[in-house]
């Protein structure tokens, strides 16, 4: 099997490169990415457990220790896939022939074919490479080293260095549409503001988000690779929309991000195969920052940053409705994955006690409103009504609320159904809104 996609893979490459197709190359890539992963894991995973990098996986009985960090292969095969990528983008810029004698002068070039990039596009795909290397690097250490959450919680601003400096010296465009409705509103003809350096400080809010968003929608076998892969699949009917019936000026950075993402989704699934329920690894916080920052480094780098942010809802949701417990309004334990029952092996919502650690004063009318509309799970007291505890505040255990306690991979595929139908919705809204907000959308026919 794993040959004959190795096989698949080399013919794909061997096509793209005779008729240049960017998308044809990121297929190849996928399917190596995919195989080197599925490959590389059953290998190298006693390897981690050796120096340690070992979790506990607490929602099976009698918790069995498996290799954790193991998301660092992935982002180990998908860097080096992008190096060797770089000729099927860029190949007509590559100088073939000099004078000679170790000068630079250009006698032949390569000559230019449509499909492929500009040559200045290609310091923001090592850009890319490089903030998507500082991560990994700094989620190793994560990892490693198990920070503490007020530091690591900024650990991807600093990973985003690299990406912020290029856009800077490269790009540097801080303009930002104002909606047509303001506009009016403010009886203004200007169609841009300068956000100046407010916009990079929005770049690296992007970058902490991103990715802490999906670290903190964790706890259940598959959830962290399988949201990252439906969010890979959303990403890319976005972009497939725009590359189909976009606008010129819309292609190219919709072709980019379907580049990123393509044999991102490839090393992914060679991931889950080995992370979905029963879990024989765990993918790590590096996974987690490094997959949140492939959203924003494609969001930022396409310049479709609100749209990142739309299709990211389900996480919004999930860090809104945590920032109590983050705050520490209300209690947070170390641990708000839902808790495993041995005896009939399904998960029940988890909950943090109130009563030896009682939440701030403002909240405890605020979780009555939220109980009453089926927001949160509390034990009351029965004489006196205090809140004895709650639900932890997690998506997770939102939908164990809601629907009822259920066997861990139908918790994991229930959340995935959820988080695919709100992205088609958001991918319809983007259409609709943007065409509504800005009067005009990026598609032909709007
Ligand atoms: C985040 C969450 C935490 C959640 C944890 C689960 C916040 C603020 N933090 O913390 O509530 O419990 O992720 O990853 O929301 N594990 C399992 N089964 C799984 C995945 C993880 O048992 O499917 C356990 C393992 O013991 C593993 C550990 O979680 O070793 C990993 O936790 P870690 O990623 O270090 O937690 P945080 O990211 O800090
Ligand atoms: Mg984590």
């Amino acid at each position: 099997m794993l040959k004959l996609l190795v096989l698949l893979a080399a013919f794909t490459l061997i096509h793209a490169s005779r008729h240049y197709s960017p998308i044809i190359a990121a297929l190849g890539f996928s399917l190596i990415g995919f195989t080197v992963t599925d490959w590389m894991i059953p290998r190298v995973s006693s390897a981690f457990v050796k120096i340690g990098c070992f979790g506990k996986d607490l929602s099976k009985p009698g918790k069995p220790v498996i290799p954790e960090t193991i998301g660092a292969i992935s982002a180990t095969v998908y860097l080096f896939i992008m190096f060797f990528y770089i000729p099927f983008l860029f190949y007509k810029y590559l100088v073939v022939l000099t004078s000679g004698g170790g000068q630079r002068d250009v006698s032949v070039m390569e000559t230019a074919n449509d499909h492929l990039f500009p040559h200045g596009k290609l310091s923001e795909y090592l850009s890319a490479v490089l903030c998507l290397e500082s991560t990994v690097l700094l989620g190793i250490a994560d990892d490693l080293f198990d920070l503490r959450w007020r530091h690591k919680f900024f650990l991807p601003a600093v990973a985003a260095i690299p990406l912020l400096v290029v856009y800077y010296v490269d790009f540097g465009v801080t303009y930002v549409l104002i909606p047509e409705f303001i506009r009016k509103l403010c009886g203004t003809s200007k169609t841009t503001v300068d956000l100046g350096a407010l916009y990079y400080i929005y770049m690296a809010a992007m970058a902490i988000f991103c990715p802490n968003s999906i670290n903190i929608l964790a706890g259940v076998n598959g959830l962290e690779v399988g949201q990252s892969i439906i969010l890979s699949a959303i990403f890319l009917i976005n972009d497939f929309i725009y590359l189909l019936i976009g606008t010129e000026a819309s292609k190219e950075s919709h072709l980019f991000s379907a580049i990123l993402i393509i044999p991102f989704l490839g090393v992914s699934l060679g991931l889950w195969k080995w992370n979905r329920w029963p879990a024989k690894v765990f993918v790590g916080d590096t996974y987690c920052y490094f997959a949140g920052m492939v959203f924003s480094v494609v969001g930022i780098l396409g310049h479709f940053s609100k749209t990142t942010l739309l299709f990211f809802l389900p996480q919004i949701f999930n860090f809104a409705y945590s920032c109590p417990q983050l705050f520490k309004l209300v209690p947070c334990p170390r641990h708000r994955m839902p808790r495993f029952n041995e005896p009939d092996g399904l998960m029940y919502p988890s909950r943090a006690n109130l009563v030896e650690d009682p939440p701030k004063g403002i909240m405890i009318p605020i979780l009555k409103v939220l109980y009453k509309i089926k927001l949160i799970d509390l034990d009351l007291d029965e004489k006196t009504g205090a809140i004895k505890n709650c639900s932890n505040m997690t998506l997770i255990n939102l939908v164990l609320v809601w629907f009822g306690p259920m066997r861990e991979d139908k918790l994991c595929r229930t959340i995935l159904t959820l988080q695919f139908v709100v992205g088609l919705l958001a991918v319809v809204a983007r259409h609709m809104i943007g065409s509504l907000v800005f009067g005009h959308d990026n598609l032909h026919f709007l």
